[in-house]
Order: structure tokens, then sequence, then C-alpha cells
């Protein structure tokens, strides 16, 4: 009999519609998260002792668990509500000069100026290197005896590029490495010993919601960044201790507030799902469903952004019309964020065949779209749903003439190659004109409009339909 693969219970726990590839934005909640916190938020409701403990308990176990898939022990990882609050308990306490990329996501960026304009300890150093994607070698070429620090996301939001941890830490040598985890955490599988401060949140690839936030604190972060933003969770003693109470030791000095218990519950819980898939098998599933993207993309001629060789769950595609790309996937329910001119597609474990259908669909319908596949002569009113109506004017008096003038129109329009692929004047002098194939799919210029061409009321614009093929 066939072994039955540790990952099939988690591939088969995505039961959202078919569809869904933004899990760089949000993760919709596993069915064991939800069930978790329902049970949890009941027993919450009781008021009894035992119930508020068992919920509490939640919190040292999510602690121990995410310490677990990190590889490192519990008390170097403190809860967060977010992965900016670790990272702002990061900067805030931090001397020196910080380097920053320059494209990573705000979290990284904004928090460092923050801390730095509060405290006035800290400088900020950006680092803007080809196509944003930050390598070892761009983070050694801004290193200085003053750079303390260098702090970027693991796997970029934007490129979807992912960083090589060990060549990082090679880098920067005993400098504190700060690494935002959140596109990581879960669904990559590096030496986590190599970052000295780790922060992510489970809202995302471990589909937990958000307010489950963690982060790792390593002995040398710990030696060299102040709790500055310590407050009553993260100091000794309870509320009856008079004055300024010290900090804890360990990570939980990095903390504000109590933890949210059902937060941390849910947290506990989808680490649990990924410790029981195995981290390096969700990874390699992860990898080889955002490569299927990539092979989509590939096949309609869409460029990608994304390094093949080092991703995770992200692919950015840089479409030629990302107007008409993000219709097209809207049209075919799926979900993806599209932002400027780029289209973010993110896989998970869970991205099923059908899933990659409509995907493949999608981009069958934008690659024909943009193309100018009729171009209709003088005509009034135009089907409203078309996707683009060019309009351009028509210069020549003479109809034999016509054709080549629309043509050089349509050439100088500002419409995407390939625009126009035949053309075929039927039943009309120009139809005998000398047409370049390359140019023009379908070309109708319907009788009635040649008969105003020919009497006095000669329209002087020609209207071009982009329509779809199909
Ligand atoms: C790289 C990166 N860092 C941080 C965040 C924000 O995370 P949080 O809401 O946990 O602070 C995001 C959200 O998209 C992100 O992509």
């Amino acid at each position: 009999m066939e072994p039955v693969s540790e990952l099939e219970p988690l591939i088969s726990s995505f039961d959202l519609a078919a569809g869904y590839l933004d899990w760089a934005r949000f993760g919709p909640l596993s069915p064991a998260v939800r069930a978790e916190l329902h049970a949890d938020a009941e027993l919450l409701g009781t008021g009894r002792a035992a119930g508020t403990e068992m919920v509490a308990a939640r919190v040292e176990e999510a602690r121990e668990l995410v310490a677990q898939l990190l590889g490192l022990p519990t008390d170097e990882v403190v809860l967060q509500p977010s992965t900016t609050h670790g990272l702002a308990q990061a900067m805030f306490g931090l001397e020196g000069t910080v380097i920053v990329p320059a494209r990573d996501f705000p979290s990284v960026r904004v928090t460092a100026h923050r801390a730095a304009d509060a405290r006035g300890v800290l400088t900020v150093r950006e680092i803007d290197p080809a196509d944003g994607i930050v390598t070892a070698e761009a983070v050694a070429d801004a290193l200085d005896d003053s750079v303390t620090a260098v702090a970027l996301s693991l796997v970029d939001f934007r490129t979807g590029a992912l960083a090589d941890l060990a060549a990082l830490r090679d880098a920067v040598g005993d400098r504190l490495l700060i690494i935002d985890a959140i596109q990581a955490f879960g669904v990559v599988d590096p030496d986590w010993t190599l970052a000295d401060v780790i922060t992510g949140n489970g809202y995302k690839w471990l589909r937990a919601g958000r307010g489950t936030g963690f982060a790792r604190f390593s002995p040398a972060a710990r030696a060299r960044i102040a709790p500055v933003l310590s407050g009553i969770s993260g100091m000794v003693g309870d509320a009856s201790v008079l004055g300024i109470p010290s900090a804890r030791d360990g990570a939980a000095a990095y903390s504000v507030a109590p933890s949210d218990p059902l937060a941390a519950a849910r947290l506990a819980t989808s680490v649990r799902e990924i410790l029981d898939a195995g981290v390096a098998d969700v990874a390699a599933e992860v990898r080889a469903r955002a490569a299927d993207v990539i092979a989509l993309a590939d096949r309609y001629d869409i460029p990608v952004i994304t390094p093949r060789d080092a991703h995770a769950g992200i692919i950015a595609l840089a479409p030629r019309d990302p107007s008409a790309l993000a219709a097209a996937l809207a049209n075919h329910g799926v979900t993806v964020t599209a932002r400027g001119t780029t289209v973010r597609v993110s896989a998970h474990v869970g991205t099923g065949a059908d899933t990659l259908h409509l995907l493949g669909d999608a981009f069958a319908d934008a690659a024909t779209s943009g193309r100018v596949v009729a171009a209709e002569y003088g005509r009034d009113s135009v089907e409203a749903d078309l996707p683009a109506i060019i309009t351009i004017d028509l210069p020549d008096d003479d109809p034999a003439q016509l054709a080549d003038a629309v043509f050089e129109e349509v050439a100088h329009a500002e419409i995407e190659e390939p625009e126009v692929a035949h053309a075929e004047f039927a039943e009309s002098e120009v139809a005998h004109a000398e047409l370049d194939e390359a140019e023009v799919e379908h070309a109708v210029i319907d009788e009635a409009d040649e008969h105003d061409r020919a009497g006095d009321e000669r329209r002087d614009e020609i209207v071009i339909t982009v329509v779809d093929e199909s």
C-alpha cells in the first residue's frame, strides 16, 4: 500500500472555494483554528477558574510551539500582537546604524526611521539593490564599522524573493540580523538560528488570524537591544511592585501587555498543524505550487519578477497590461493582490488543480483581451462591454488609400503589441488593398459605412474596437 503523505491532512484542510491565490495578504482561517477558537471562547464564557486557566495556558503553549518550529529555546520567544510590534521592540532598543532595504515592507523601514527619530541614537541606512532584491553582496557593500544591525524581510512581500539567510549571516558577521519572517514562517525551512531577531504573524501562511504575532530575541540581541518598549508583561514582579521594576530575563522583556490567550490558541493550533505535516515538506510543496504559477505565466508569456531559484509562495508578475490581467483574474474568480504594475499571486500547499485551472483560464483571457481583433469603420455606437475602444482619425479622403491610412493610424495609436494580426475588408474596394498581415487580425468596414464614406457624409474617424476573441 502507498504510504499516505504526512502532508495530506494539511492539504485536505484547505476547505475554501477554488480561486484563492492571496495567501501573502491574508490566510483564510483553517478549520482547526476556527474550531479551537470557538471551544476556547466557550471556556472563557463560563467564568470558571479552571476554564480561564486552561485558556490562559495557551500563551505558554504557543511560545513553546513557535520555538519548536524555529528550532530554538522557548525563553527566546515572546508573543506579540503583530510582526510590526516585534520589529518595534527591536528597532526602538537599537543603537548605531541599521541597514534596511529601501523597498522592503514599511514595517521594516518605517519602524526603523521612527525609532531613529524618537531616541536619537540610531541612524538608518537604506539600500536599494537592483529590482529591490536584497543580496548578501548588496548588504556587504553597505557595511562599515558604524553598522550594528541589518534588518529585512526573508521573503519580500513585493517580489517574492527569498533572501539567502546563510549568506546574509556571513556578510553581517557578528552584527545583529533582524528578520521580518511573516511571509516565510511555516512555509520556508531555513536555519533560523542564523537570525538574531525573528518576528512574524500567523494571519497569512499559518491561517491563524490576526493578533498571532511572535518574536525571537537571541542572547546577542538581548545583550544589545535595550527593552525600551517593555511594559507590564515584560517586567519582573506583579502589579503590587512599586517603583520601576527591571525587565524580565529572556525574550519576555520585549512585551508591552499580556497576550490575548484566544490569539495564542489560534497560533498554537496553526503551528501544530505545520509541525505535524513537517515544515520541510510544507516548504517543498509551497515551492512546487508557486512553480506551477510560474509555469502558467511562462505559457502565456507573462513576465515573472520573482527569482525562479529563490522563492517561497509568492510569485510576482509584471504583465504588459496589468489592468487587463487584473480584470481577467477577477472575472474568473481568482483572488490575488494587484498593485500598480504588478500582480502578486501567492500559492499555498492547498492550492489545487481547480485553482490553477482558473488561473490559467484568466491568463489565457488576458493574453487576447488587449489585442485589436476587429476594426470597424465609422460605427456610431459600440457595445458597452468591450474591453477597450480606440478611436483614430481617418486622415485620407481617397478610399483606395483607406486601408493604409487606417493601419498607419493604428500603428501610432497607443495599443500594445501584438495588436492586430489579419485584415479582411470584405466586399469593399479596400479589400484589395495590400495589407500588412502582421498588423490587423480582423477588420470589417460595413456596407452602410462605405456608403457614407462614398457620399458627402463621409466620416472622418474610424473606431477600432478591442474585443475578446472568444
Ligand atoms: C513583509 C511584511 N512585513 C510585515 C507585514 C505586516 O505584518 P503585521 O500586520 O503582522 O505587522 C506584512 C503584511 O503584509 C508584510 O508583508
